[in-house]
């Protein structure tokens, strides 16, 4: 296997065109044969024929039908060369697969006895020789014949054509795509699945049959996929204008599958976790995230399968907007200030993070080994994070105005994020010559905030000042082009009218500052007293704030500011505060010194009921350790703990009946409905009863205990089992065996099991993890297996980093053992030692002690290696 590295500035335009493919399949149980036969024309006079192609038993190559003889075409490693080809010709390529031996998933392979395929990136070279990149596109025609008992169900792209028995018990169904569409887009499902259908009427009055595929015996758990759905059909319409444009829209549910979900043109193949949910089994959350991976894909239909990449370095073009477009979704289906709130806590966590490690890289990289290494949080949550400050430049109408742009100029077309940001600046009649840094600078920036009011003039001056660390590869940045909505406010929590010629007004009348110098000041005229600063509003630009406001500004922004999003983050800000103390009290061994102030807000907002119960849920959270791990210099783990633990103890004992009241006022109620506002009732009655738990008082562990026995739907089961499994409790083990007991046979509910005992701050976590390998309902084979339980694992800071034992050991052993039969799913395990720079001496040696171990190892996976080897840098 090559392990070179790739680069944006040698990319070259195709020298072939493909007029058209037709794919046959012939699956059997010992091998499967695909012969593709490609109509190509030759575009640069000379060119030699390049076909990429990877682990393929190549049988035979034709070209106008003639069979090639062995010296006339090359095979390598990598690719199937022809140096001489006619300008126009059909190539006819015969290649046997094994996918039932197949254990990286993708390419074609075999799931619970069902043949499904994953291309993106680059499984298709795994199929048949071709040119696999994402500006090649063209239209597919495909056979697949199969056993009929075995596999009723043939599906791939577009329309159904027809079905035909071929004796023997076998049959072959006929599918053309009537879109063009790059190679990673095809898809292939074989198997005896059962079937959901309903039908959505788009709103030019073409009826679309809608079918959602599982498992034999699962497809009733398939109707919240089917209105996701629906809901994000009309959505698409509403809100850009944007119809379906097949007969068909099939979704399948498969158990191995390496990532969320796949677009596949009219075909999309999802995780199970991602499809199957009713009440008894899944959690609010659960409904929530199948609504939103259900609609990305759906949005995907435009934004990245009728305009796609020109190539992978481009990723985030059609990955990062639509993020932001099923963000947008989730937020008109539900709150959007709760829902802005959540995308900005994972932003934080997971791309804040990886942004300030080793493997930190721009939105629009410019080098990989691996592409698979491409679909990070930086590709996906800070692209989605670059198209919201378009929108908020431009306002939401400018934002349309560019979209309808953007199709028109490239429907059809394999495009580039600069063509994207010129069809959005060019009709709103801005420049983004500045703003694409953006796309090309790694880092998160810090915005340095200083203020000064002048009494006597009635001034208020506002210096703000950027700067971004160095990342890999980029030593020093330009200043970034940065939106910051404001507002300022009075005494009384009155916004202040802004008087100052640098703020812009959007097309939707928001107040902004366009930062783009490295340091400005503005001045706001005509003020009576001091305002109050309310910047950064709805989290308008992914960059850290330094200032060191008042701590009684804080207070008063978090009761009285008028964007929601300031309230909460204010909660944070103060929080972090609290706990820097703590932290280093804890770190010094000094008895932990409460800050009452602090508890006493807390208390207030617990006490408070006017607060939408959602967003006082959103409140009361504390930061996570991810967040503590970066705004600490040093991520000591131990000290978090004993920190958390202070703090949300203290919480907790002032409101211990305040707490009750609010549990006992929401437990209970329409436990079986699935609408957001009820969503947002459980999650504060959840909240009251986990910051309970951590009195250790056995009264409430009953309460606890009560609601896992009695529990109605699959979230309160969890929340009582998550704090039980994370206890001393008498309950613990009962409740662990008999969870495991009601659902042992079912593999997507299973997977809750290994995390609740994954992520427990007791000290014995690591030998149940280690003993939970061994379990026979754990498949290292499986990708939910081994994120639910070594994933979840890795991001458990305070185990993980446990001086006294040698988790990096065992998570390394692991790593290399999935290594060799998933390479897409080891790296995605590598994330956990991102945060090696923050470690004291001690544990970093130990770090890299593995580290070291694992990239030494000859046939480590490019994946796995180009995510390790960073880190020793
Ligand atoms: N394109 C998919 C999405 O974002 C992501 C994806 C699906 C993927 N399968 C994958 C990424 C396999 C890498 C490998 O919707
Ligand atoms: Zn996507």
């Amino acid at each position: 296997m090559k392990q070179e590295k790739i680069y944006l500035k040698d990319y070259k335009a195709p020298t072939f065109s493909v007029e058209g493919i037709n794919l046959d399949f012939i699956l059997n149980e010992d091998f499967c044969r695909v012969i593709a036969k490609s109509e190509i024309k030759k575009q640069t006079p000379g060119a030699e024929l390049r076909l990429n192609g990877e682990e393929l038993k190549l049988v035979s190559v034709k070209i106008n039908g003639k069979a090639l003889a062995a010296g006339e075409y090359e095979t390598t490693e990598e690719e199937l060369i022809i140096k001489t080809v006619p300008d126009i010709f059909t190539l006819e390529i015969e290649t046997e697969l094994q996918p039932q031996n197949n254990t990286s998933l993708e390419g074609l392979y075999k799931s619970s006895g069902i043949f499904c395929t994953q291309c993106e990136a680059q499984g298709f070279r795994k199929i048949t020789y071709f040119f696999d990149r994402p500006d090649i596109m063209t239209s597919y025609s495909v056979t697949i014949e199969a056993d009929k008992k075995k596999y009723p169900v043939l599906l791939s792209n577009g329309d159904r054509i027809k079905v035909e028995d071929v004796g023997n018990g076998r049959h072959k169904a006929f599918w053309r795509d009537p879109h063009k569409k790059p190679c990673y887009l095809f898809a292939l499902v074989a198997g005896d699945l059962g079937v959901i259908r309903d039908t959505f009427t788009t709103k030019s009055g073409r009826k679309v049959n809608l079918e959602v595929y599982a498992a034999h015996g699962k497809q009733e758990r398939c109707w919240h996929a089917m209105a996701s759905l629906q809901k994000s059909m009309k959505w698409d319409e509403d809100t850009f204008g944007l119809e379906y444009d097949l007969n068909d829209y099939m979704i399948v549910a498969i158990d191995d599958f390496n990532a969320g979900a796949m677009e596949n043109k009219g075909l999309n193949i999802f995780n199970s976790r991602l499809v199957l949910a009713d009440s008894n089994s899944a959690t609010d959350v659960d409904f929530h995230s199948i609504e939103s991976v259900v609609a990305h894909e759906y949005f995907h239909n435009w934004t990245g399968n009728r305009v796609t990449l020109r190539d992978w370095f481009q990723l985030s073009l059609k990955e990062g907007l639509t993020v932001f477009r099923d963000q947008e979704f989730s937020a008109d289906m539900t709150d959007r200030g709760v829902q802005r709130i959540e995308d900005v806590d994972a932003l934080r966590a997971g791309q804040f993070a990886e942004d300030a490690g080793p493997n930190a890289h721009p939105v629009r990289p410019e080098s990989c080994m691996a592409v698979d290494n491409f679909f990070t949080m930086t590709i996906y949550e800070k692209g989605s994070e670059v198209i919201r400050m378009m929108q908020t430049i431009v306002g939401r109408k400018g934002f349309r105005k560019g979209m309808d742009e953007y199709f028109k100029r490239h429907d059809g077309q394999a495009v580039t994020t600069e063509d994207f940001a010129a069809a959005i600046s060019e009709p709103n009649g801005k420049d983004f010559s500045q703003f694409r840094r953006w796309y090309h600078q790694a880092g998160t920036p810090t915005i340095a905030i200083n203020e000064h009011f002048d009494d006597a003039k009635g001034e208020y001056h506002l210096t703000l000042e950027q700067h971004c660390a160095p990342t890999p590869n980029q030593p020093t940045k330009d200043p970034f082009h940065v939106p910051l909505m404001m507002g300022l406010l009075d005494k009384s929590g009155q916004e202040l009218p802004l008087s100052c010629d640098k703020i812009q007004v959007n097309t939707d009348g928001k107040n902004l500052i366009e930062l783009k110098d490295k340091k400005e000041t503005y001045v706001f005229k005509g003020l009576k007293d001091r305002p109050v600063l309310s910047i950064l509003r709805e989290f308008s630009a992914p960059v850290n704030l330094s200032w060191n406001a008042k701590e009684e500004d804080l207070y008063f922004l978090m009761e009285k500011d008028t964007d929601s999003f300031n309230r909460r983050e204010m909660t944070q800000k103060l929080a972090l505060r609290v706990f820097h103390k703590l932290i280093d009290q804890a770190r010094n061994k000094a008895p932990l010194n409460m800050d009452s102030r602090f508890v006493n807000a807390m208390s207030a907002l617990i006490r408070s009921n006017d607060m939408d119960p959602a967003f006082k849920a959103k409140m009361l959270q504390l930061p996570s350790y991810a967040v503590l791990a970066q705004v600490e210099s040093v991520l000591d783990a131990e000290a978090f703990h004993q920190a958390r633990v202070a703090l949300r103890t203290a919480i907790a004992r002032e409101n211990r009946q305040q707490l009750l009241d609010i549990y006992h006022k929401y437990h209970g109620v329409d436990p079986k409905s699935h609408d957001p506002k009820v969503f947002g009732h459980r999650s504060l009655k959840n909240q009251a009863l986990t910051y309970l738990a951590e009195l250790n008082d056995p009264e409430i562990m009953d309460v606890v205990n009560n609601q896992y026995q009695q529990a109605q739907n699959m979230t309160d089961r969890m929340t009582a089992l998550m704090i039980l499994a994370d206890s001393e409790s008498k309950h613990r083990e009962a409740a662990l065996n008999d969870f495991y007991q009601n659902w042992k046979d079912d593999s997507v509910v299973i997977n809750k099991w290994f995390t609740a005992q994954a992520t427990t701050s007791r000290k014995q976590t690591l030998e149940d993890v280690k003993a939970l390998t061994k379990h026979p309902a754990f498949n290292i084979t499986n990708p939910n297996n081994v994120y639910s339980l070594l994933r979840a694992f890795g991001a458990n800071l305070v185990r993980f980093h446990d001086p006294k034992t040698d988790a990096y050991e065992f998570y390394a052993d692991k790593i290399l053992e999935i290594d060799g039969k998933n390479p897409q799913v080891a790296a995605r395990l590598c994330a956990a030692f991102n945060f090696v720079q923050k470690l004291d001496p001690v544990m970093k040696d130990k770090v890299l002690t593995q580290i070291k171990r694992m990239v030494a190892v000859p046939n480590l996976s490019k994946n796995s290696r180009e995510l390790l080897q960073s880190a020793l840098t």
